[in-house]
């Protein structure tokens, strides 16, 4: 019992180093850029995502939430708002923040060190991903495949999957393939809209 108490104890110490980092603007380790440091999930109310949407999605059993928008309207700071929230609850505890072409700039520099296969594996199983600006680097076969085994992987193990994009479904499904889309389409989608922040 003392040694479950412990533990317990030393879980809500954890939990609540964690929300002091994020107050701080601390870097949580998980990806997140460091513009955004620092960025909370009631940030994000006033462009109309709101805090309690976000927690209706993580509340059901999560699978897919899209953000897509235009250029500017706040898609990483929602995506890097959720993160922190779900850092802060103990649900992310590794790496779990990546754009797209860093992913893919990743993973194919494992093809060069032979260990695609272990990386790509560890990454589809990780609790919660979230990949920002999908669909802005060039989709070439390797890349289209590539992104469809990470979805359907996180689709058929219903795992939570957090993807920001410019493009709309339908894009995405011309880009990639319809069953990304579709797939997509099955989750929770978000559309911001309004004016580019980075000029306003
Ligand atoms: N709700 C907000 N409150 C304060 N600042 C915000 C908010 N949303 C976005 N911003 C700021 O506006 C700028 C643009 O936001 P962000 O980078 O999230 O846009 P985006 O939709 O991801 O753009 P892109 O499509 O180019 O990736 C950033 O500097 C960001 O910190
Ligand atoms: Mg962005």
């Amino acid at each position: 019992m003392a040694w479950e108490r412990e533990c317990e104890e030393s879980h809500r110490r954890e939990l609540r180093r964690r929300r002091d980092v994020v107050a701080s603007a601390g870097s949580a380790g998980i990806g997140v850029p460091s513009r955004f440091a620092g960025v909370t999930i009631h940030a994000v109310d006033d462009i109309g995502v709101t805090a309690s949407c976000i927690e209706r999605w993580w509340s059901g059993k999560p699978c897919f939430l899209t953000i897509t928008g235009p250029v500017g309207v706040g898609k990483t700071h929602v995506a890097a708002g959720l993160a922190h929230h779900l850092w802060a609850k103990g649900a992310i505890n590794c790496r779990s923040f990546w754009t797209a072409g860093e992913l893919i700039g990743h993973l194919r520099r494992c093809v060069g060190q032979g260990n695609v296969e272990d990386v790509l594996d560890a990454i589809k199983r990780v609790p919660v991903l979230i990949i920002d600006d999908l669909g802005r680097e060039a989709a070439t076969d390797w890349v289209r495949s590539l992104v469809l085994e990470l979805y359907d992987y996180r689709y058929r193990e219903v795992l939570p999957t957090v993807t920001t994009t410019n493009l709309t479904l339908a894009e995405l499904g011309e880009t990639f393939d319809e069953r990304l889309s579709s797939r997509l389409a099955s989750g929770e989608v978000i559309t911001l809209d309004g004016k580019d922040r980075r000029v306003t």
